[in-house]
């Protein structure tokens, strides 16, 4: 027998045409946008307000968009760019615009590298004094005579990285003479606006646009919408898909996490062979997708306040009552044993209050200790999985073959 039967046959379940589940996963995918999205109407009508007189010369406002995750901030937000653009090209209106994922650029010779790179000017990736590729980008723009308008994307994190960036694009206006700039910048950080430079919060929120969550019956017709071309008609069990929408309206209704569990639901369906996918297969999916954000939560903390979360661990498999001495006590012989720096037993409390609101302990204040204040930890995830994934830093694992845990 050929030794890759086996695999072939695998690679032809998924391909099969008769698959019982899937017609075209990709619907489900993360990455697919459908043609209409619905129940944003009103954002779309708002964007529209905002940007169409800009198109026939007036002056352009920028638009301070956010919302909680989920909620369509950049699906809605690309999908009028593109509206807009198919207008202006057919009433033949000079309009062009860039998308910044600020998640992806901390320079501001980056951001401006790609906006020149976004109006077919040349300049190289890096090299260039900053203040030449400001210029290139200025000047580029101005012959154009265009409206251009720059979506700052999670522009919170550009804030972090490169506040003068922010600065210096909310000024550019004010330096051209025949094109003009408009802002979209998104975020679902609620606090970010406080936190923001006044100078920079004035001009980046001229307009304002709130994407509120999405409720249970919003979400199943998002769902339904795509179910029709990515499932069989039969493949969905009575009650599957009032169950997605229920668990992404609870979670601040977020359609990527309403999507995300009929896909996973679905991919566990048919990898048991099963026919329908089920109420118990979401559940499943449920469990799936929220094993994989503890994991992602857990293996960015930085180094400290892991040390914190493997002294509640240790604790914890000592003894039953574990309060913030005792946790401070372990922590302190870990920082010994790896040569990391201790901080104050005041930190310490603030980190395992950090841990606490990620949700990966709860600490309940029962008296006053030797500490202050004292309170009582508990971790709230699986022991394996913290263990599993703390092991991972060289150090901690050190820690543990120490404790014998
Ligand atoms: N009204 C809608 N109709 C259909 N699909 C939608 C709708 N709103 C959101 N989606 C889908 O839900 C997912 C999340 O949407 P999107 O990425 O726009 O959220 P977001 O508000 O930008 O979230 P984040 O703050 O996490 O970036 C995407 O797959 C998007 O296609
Ligand atoms: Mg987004």
């Amino acid at each position: 027998m050929d030794e890759h039967s086996n695999i072939d046959s695998i690679f032809d379940k998924y391909l099969d045409e008769d698959n019982p589940i899937f017609i075209n996963r990709e619907i489900l995918s993360p990455n697919y946008v459908p043609e209409y999205l619905p129940h944003r109407e009103d954002k779309f009508e708002e964007m529209a307000k905002i940007l169409g007189p800009a198109l026939r010369g007036g002056s352009p406002s920028n638009i301070f968009i956010y919302g909680t995750t989920g909620t369509g901030k950049t699906a809605v937000t690309k999908y009028v760019l593109k509206k807009l653009k198919k207008k202006a090209d057919e009433r033949e209106i000079e309009f062009s615009f860039s998308f910044f994922n600020c998640q992806h650029i901390d320079t501001k010779y980056r951001v401006f590298a790609q906006l020149c790179d976004d109006i077919a000017v040349d300049v190289p990736f890096t090299g260039l004094h900053f203040d030449i590729v400001y210029q290139k980008f200025k000047e580029g723009l101005d012959e154009l005579k265009t409206l251009h308008i720059i979506v700052l994307d999670e522009v919170d994190s550009l804030y972090r990285k490169s506040t003068e960036s922010l600065y210096i694009l909310t000024r550019l206006n004010s330096e051209l003479v025949q094109s003009k700039i408009g802002i979209i910048g998104i975020t679902n950080d609620v606090n970010f606006k406080e936190t923001l430079d006044p100078r920079i919060r004035s001009s980046l929120s001229e307009e304002e646009i709130v994407f509120s969550p999405y409720t249970a019956e919003q979400l199943k017709d998002i769902l339904n919408q795509r179910v029709e071309k990515a499932l069989n008609k039969d493949a969905l069990e009575f009650g599957v898909l009032n169950l997605c929408a229920a668990i992404g309206a609870q979670q601040h209704g977020d359609a990527r996490r309403s999507i995300d569990l009929l896909r996973v639901a679905a991919e566990l369906a048919e990898r048991e062979g099963a026919e329908k996918v089920t109420e118990l297969h979401v559940r499943k999916a449920q469990q799936v997708i929220e094993r994989n954000t503890v994991v992602e939560v857990l293996s960015s903390l930085p180094i400290q306040t892991k040390a914190v979360l493997q002294a509640i661990f240790i604790g914890e498999s000592k003894s039953e009552e574990l309060n913030t001495g005792d946790v401070y006590d372990i922590y302190s012989s870990i920082c010994k044993l790896i040569r990391l720096d201790r901080l104050t037993p005041r930190r310490v409390s603030d980190l395992i209050n950090e841990l606490d609101m990620l949700g990966l302990v709860t600490a309940r204040v029962i008296s006053k200790g030797r500490y202050g204040r004292s309170k009582r930890i508990n971790l709230t995830i699986p022991k394996a999985q913290v263990k599993e994934i703390l092991e991972k830093d060289f150090r901690l694992s050190k820690v543990f073959e120490e404790n014998s845990v």
